[in-house]
C-alpha cells in the first residue's frame, strides 16, 4: 500500500528558505523521516514536490483510487487553489493537510485554507514533525475509518 506525500511550491527550497519560519530541515530530511515512519506502519511512500498547480492536480487524480492515503502540504496553493481542493474532494482515501508553520499565527492571507474543508485532518505549527504525525494519522484513519 502506497502513501502519497505531496509538497507544493517552494518546499524544494526548505532548509534555505526562511529558516526562522521553517527551520533548517530539508525536504530530503523530511522524506527520510516519512519513509521510516511509514515503514513502521507497513506503508510504501511516493514522495513528490511540484511548483506547478496542475501537476499536483494530475498526481492527485492519478492516485484517486490507488493511494492508501494522501499527506499534502499545498504550501502557497493552500490559500489560492480551488483546483487542488476539488481534486482532493474526489479521492476516496484519507487526506491529511500539513503545514510546518502555524498558519493562524501568520499573515491574515494565510489563515484561510481551501484544502481544509476536504481534508480529514489538519496539522500546523509543528515543523517537520508534522509530516511524521500525519503518517500516523493516515495509519489510524485506515485502521478506524
Ligand atoms: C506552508 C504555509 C504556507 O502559507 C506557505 O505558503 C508555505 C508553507 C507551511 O508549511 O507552513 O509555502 O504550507
Amino acid at each position: 500500500d502506497v502513501l502519497l506525500v505531496l509538497n507544493g511550491p517552494n518546499l524544494n527550497l526548505l532548509g534555505q528558505r526562511d529558516p526562522q519560519q521553517y527551520g533548517t530541515t530539508t525536504l530530503a530530511d523530511i522524506e527520510a523521516s516519512v519513509r521510516e515512519r511509514a515503514g513502521e506502519h507497513g506503508l510504501d511512500v511516493d514522495f513528490r514536490q511540484s511548483n506547478h498547480e496542475g501537476e499536483l492536480v494530475d498526481w492527485i487524480q492519478q492516485s484517486r483510487t490507488s493511494a492508501a492515503g494522501i499527506v499534502i502540504n499545498p504550501a502557497a496553493y493552500t490559500h489560492t487553489s480551488v483546483a487542488i481542493r476539488d481534486a482532493l474532494e474526489i479521492v476516496t482515501c484519507p487526506v491529511v493537510e500539513v503545514h510546518m508553520s502555524n498558519i493562524h499565527q501568520r499573515e491574515p492571507f494565510r489563515h484561510h485554507s481551501y484544502v481544509s474543508a476536504v481534508a480529514d485532518g489538519v496539522i500546523a505549527g509543528l515543523g517537520a514533525h508534522g509530516y511524521v504525525l500525519a503518517v500516523d494519522a493516515v495509519a489510524t484513519l485506515r485502521a478506524h475509518p
